[in-house]
């Protein structure tokens, strides 16, 4: 039966190629500066990751974390996540990110990929209430999701008087999915962790933005 969350359906469909978003030549440069960057926030630390997705992120991070559980809300994703190379270290759970369970323990580090985008602005508190629970106090956070130059291969289709905006997005069988994909602004991100975290540091990349804070003590 399909999901009956439009988002997690669409994730479910997409899964296959899903990664396909990572081929992007002009996405290669803040990919791979990524790809090290991250390495050297969570190197010995437990981690735990929301919205792993297909694990494009979990495998550069893995290796060099004390212990990592990546998490999702959907199934396709995940299970290729697991099959890839390089994880199996890694304990994946299935997990929605506005309720993260008890039983998954506390982390000293936290990483979410092209999630923020898609919570409500409404639902943000909710998310980063439910992140923090799983959280040591000093633990390292870091977001990254797409810049607005995402806007030119999908439009805004719609907005809201809270803030959000839609897209809309087509599929390879054909389907049309209207998917909520909000672009936070540097201080809109300082703000909505104000009361979470401290220290937090933006950077802007060419087709990205990082964000990354530490948890209150
Ligand atoms: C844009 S993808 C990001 C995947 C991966 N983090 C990456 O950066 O490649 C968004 C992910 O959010 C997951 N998702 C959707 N709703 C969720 C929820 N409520 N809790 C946790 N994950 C969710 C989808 O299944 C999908 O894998």
């Amino acid at each position: 039966m399909p999901d009956p969350d439009p988002m997690r359906a669409y994730y479910a469909a997409r899964a296959p190629y899903y990664d396909d978003v990572y081929e992007k030549p002009e996405r290669r440069e803040d990919i791979a500066f990524l790809r090290a960057h991250l390495p050297t926030v969570f190197a010995g630390r437990t981690v735990l990751e929301v919205a792993c997705g297909t694990g494009y992120w979990t495998q550069h991070i893995a290796p060099v974390a004390a212990a990592m559980t990546a998490t999702d809300a959907v199934d396709e994703p995940l299970q290729l996540a697991r099959a890839r190379p390089g994880v199996g270290r890694v304990r994946f759970e299935r997990a929605d990110a506005y309720e993260l369970p008890a039983s998954l323990g506390l982390f000293e580090g936290a990483f979410a990929g092209l999630w923020l985008s898609h919570v409500p602005v409404e639902r943000r508190g909710e998310f980063l209430a439910s992140l923090h629970r799983r959280l040591l106090p000093g633990a390292k956070v870091a977001l990254i999701d797409n810049s607005t130059v995402q806007l030119r291969d999908f439009p805004i289709a719609g907005r809201d008087a809270r803030g959000n905006t839609w897209q809309e997005r087509v599929l390879k069988d054909g389907t049309r999915h209207r998917v909520l994909k909000n672009f936070p602004a540097r201080e809109e991100l300082e703000a909505m962790i104000a009361d979470f975290g401290e220290r937090p540091a933006f950077r802007e990349l060419a087709n990205f933005w990082l964000f990354e804070y530490e948890a209150r003590g």
